[in-house]
């Protein structure tokens, strides 16, 4: 059989799997039942990127049928055999989507199935910025056990992430090999239709980064091609169905690698047929062009970004350096040259094998840094890094910053001999390799004496209030320019941030000290100096010079931004934000909900619904994306009102601004006690219960005039 005949025969499998399955479950559940995948604001997402079509009804999957049909031409063209190939992806999502029908959680814990959005952004942030190298798709058994751990770990090891179909997961299973989203290892489900799940996340990328309309298969392909590195390693015997599944891989620039030989053509690039299956990876990577960046760090345990987001639960680790029960700190100081001894590392106080295992430990490290071009503005810049330097060694767990850290080392790690040095290697490594350009020395000290700690970190807090009161000193009047932002352009491609003392970076990791810092720390980076001398409107934040600026920065897909609106073209956002804000019609008021909330809003929508409305670099009028601390900001929605137009936030985000919300709104309008008027999800979670609770306390928004 030609290879062309054997994708387009696996297409009609699919086809006709979807067929029986869509019957079936129309016969149970009837045409009216409600079709949704939990946690995403996509609908089903293949249908939605590849015939624009939002499916909330089963009944409406009939209307897919006859389009898949009509793809599998049997045509001899590549392009025919492409297209049958995302037939396979829209088949398979039927079939998946009717377990999803009968019951919203059809795999329970055994397998992953479905990505929820959050997952889909977890992901995707890293994978198509290029900080986790690619993703791989190993489909059915590998010829024994012991391999198939070889395969995993292997590219666990390289911080490629593993997505497991069919076989692989028993065998995976049985060699107890620790998998979930975390560890970067997710076994999607037992039989290859499961694909949709995977692919509906890559559709979900592109349409969330890469802001490719929904429907635009073409673009859609440029997306993946170029953004996202996959690759799919398939295990002897190939079936038909995983050949058709191929070609639709094939055609978003994803290679197959395979063992088998049995009818099975080479095509160059894309089908690669590699006998020797200890030698998957090599090939794999490039096929795929992933070129994987070592970094050479002397510790006893590997050392990858595949290890950020690993957990260490109480009952595995070997000790917990917790900065809330104990005395803990991190600290970058510059120093002079002649202070500093290369690549020192010192520990002041007993390592961590004298306690017991399980025990707390105290620990403080400072790293101490010169350079001709080192100033003390980048200290901080260094410090938000150690959060993901410290969290890539496997068995080593880092949360939290500044005093109050939490690092858990597995008992693993412990037993490889792990010690607190090791800690100081990690930082002496990354600071040296990252910031090069203005670091010549670096020495690390680690004190775990409580009483050295109990002096160093009321040192070290008075050097953070002294950073804070710098920035808060700083306002939109008194600094002589803003920064730009386009390190998210990488995936939003038309996506400016526009950094202002007042106004922080929608991701709320970017401050205008921290801008100014990436600025001077690479002239030729993301953060570009903002010129501001041309004022058009002082109270909408328009400036002549700042919209030249996001015209350039964004390749002319934006002509004019206002810093201090929602309503008149408000700054875009890429996907990031730390918040979203929507205006309420009926209070005349707006409505924010953080990233960690799932719940539903007064809106209507829960965050991830309102995020699919407001991402991709596009300006939504009505809707922004924006940082926690931009809240208790005295320019947030200035020109529409301010912060005294919030009528609803999340409990939780209440309680994290609420303080400097109340500080802001007194100050500005002489409101006491602000947030005690704001609605949270205790209060309502509907427009009605919203508008009943807003009049019994009297909010100021009432009095205010109309928005719209
Ligand atoms: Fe930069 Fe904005 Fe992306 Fe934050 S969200 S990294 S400030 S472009
Ligand atoms: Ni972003
Ligand atoms: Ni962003």
């Amino acid at each position: 059989k030609l290879l062309f005949d054997r994708a387009f025969d696996g297409v009609d499998e699919m086809y006709a799997m979807a067929e029986k399955t869509l019957n079936e479950t129309i016969a149970e559940l009837g045409e009216a039942a409600p079709m949704a995948m939990p946690n995403t604001g996509y609908y089903l997402a293949n249908h939605l990127a590849y015939l624009g079509k939002k499916i909330t009804t089963l009944g409406q999957f009939k209307e897919t049928m006859p389009v898949i049909k009509e793809w599998i031409t049997r045509g001899p063209r590549l392009d025919n055999v492409f297209k049958a190939g995302f037939g396979t992806f829209l088949a398979a999502e039927i079939i998946e989507a009717c377990k999803y029908a009968k019951n919203p959680q059809p795999y329970g814990e055994e397998y992953h199935g479905h990505l929820s959005d959050a997952e889909a952004r977890e992901l995707g942030v890293p994978l198509v910025t290029g900080d986790l190298p690619g993703f791989v798709v190993i489909i059915g058994p590998a010829p024994s056990d012991e391999e198939a751990v070889e395969l995993i770990k292997g590219y666990q090891s390289r911080a490629i992430f593993v997505f497991l179909i069919g076989g692989i997961i028993d065998q995976a299973k049985r060699m107890k090999v620790n998998m979930g989203f975390p560890v970067r290892v997710v076994a999607v489900g037992p039989d290859i239709w499961a694909v949709a799940h995977i692919i509906s996340f890559v559709n979900r990328a592109a349409m969330i980064f890469g802001a490719v309309q929904p429907g635009d298969r073409e673009e859609l392909d440029d997306y993946t091609f170029h953004r996202i590195r996959a690759f799919v390693n398939a295990f002897d015997p190939v079936g038909d169905i995983v050949i058709g599944a191929g070609a639709g891989a094939i055609a978003m620039g994803f290679p197959v690698i395979t063992n088998d030989t049995k009818d099975m053509w080479k095509v160059p690039k894309s089908l690669i047929i590699q006998e020797n299956t200890k030698d998957f990876i090599e090939t794999s990577l490039e096929a795929r062009d992933i070129k994987l960046k070592i970094t050479k760090i002397d510790i006893p345990v590997s050392f990858s970004t595949a290890f950020e987001g690993e957990i260490i639960r109480r009952a595995d680790m070997q000790v917990d350096m917790d900065g809330s029960r104990l005395d803990c700190f991190e600290l970058v100081r510059t120093k002079d040259s002649s202070e500093i001894e290369d690549h020192n590392i010192e520990i002041i106080g007993p390592d961590i094998d004298s306690v017991e295992v399980g025990s707390r430990f105290p620990i403080g490290y400072v790293v101490e840094v010169a350079g001709k071009n080192m100033q003390s503005d980048f200290e901080p810049v260094f410090e938000r890094r150690f959060h993901n330097f410290i969290n890539c060694a496997e068995g080593v767990m880092h949360t939290g910053q500044r005093d109050l850290i939490r690092i858990r080392v597995s008992k693993v790690a412990f037993d490889a001999g792990f010690r607190a040095k090791h800690i100081g290697e990690i930082l002496y490594a990354k600071v040296k390799s990252e910031y090069d350009s203005v670091v010549d020395k670096c020495q690390v000290k680690i004190y775990t004496n409580p009483d050295d700690l109990k002096r160093l970190r009321a040192e070290a807090n008075e050097i953070y209030n002294k950073r804070d009161d710098r920035l808060k000193s700083l306002t939109d009047e008194t600094v002589p320019v803003f920064y730009n932002c386009i390190l998210c352009q990488s995936f939003s491609p038309a996506h400016v941030c526009i950094v202002s003392p007042e106004r922080l970076g929608l991701c709320g990791a970017v401050s205008w000290l921290d801008a100014k810092a990436t600025n001077e720390l690479d002239p030729n980076g993301p953060c570009q100096v903002v010129t501001k001398e041309r004022v058009v409107d002082e109270n909408l934040g328009i400036w002549e010079d700042v919209n030249e600026n996001v015209q350039q920065a964004s390749h002319g897909s934006l002509q004019q931004v206002t810093l201090y609106s929602i309503m008149q073209d408000p700054m875009t956002s890429c996907g990031c934000f730390e918040c979203i804000c929507g205006i309420e019609p009926m209070s005349n008021g707006v409505v924010i909900v953080n990233r960690e909330h799932t719940g539903m809003t007064p809106l209507g929508m829960t965050f991830s619904e309102m995020a699919s409305m407001t991402g991709g670099g596009v300006q939504t009028p009505g809707f922004m994306g924006h940082g926690k601390h931009f809240i208790a900001s005295k320019k947030f929605m200035k020109a529409d009102g301010g912060s005294r137009r919030i009528v609803w936030m999340p409990k939780a985000l209440k309680d994290l601004v609420g303080s400097r919300l109340n500080k802001t709104v007194q100050e500005l309008w002489g409101v006491e006690d602000f947030t005690e008027k704001v609605g949270d999800e205790t209060v309502a979670e509907d427009v009605e219960g919203l508008a009943t609770f807003l009049a019994e306390k009297g909010h100021p928004v009432l009095e205010m005039e109309p928005l719209l």
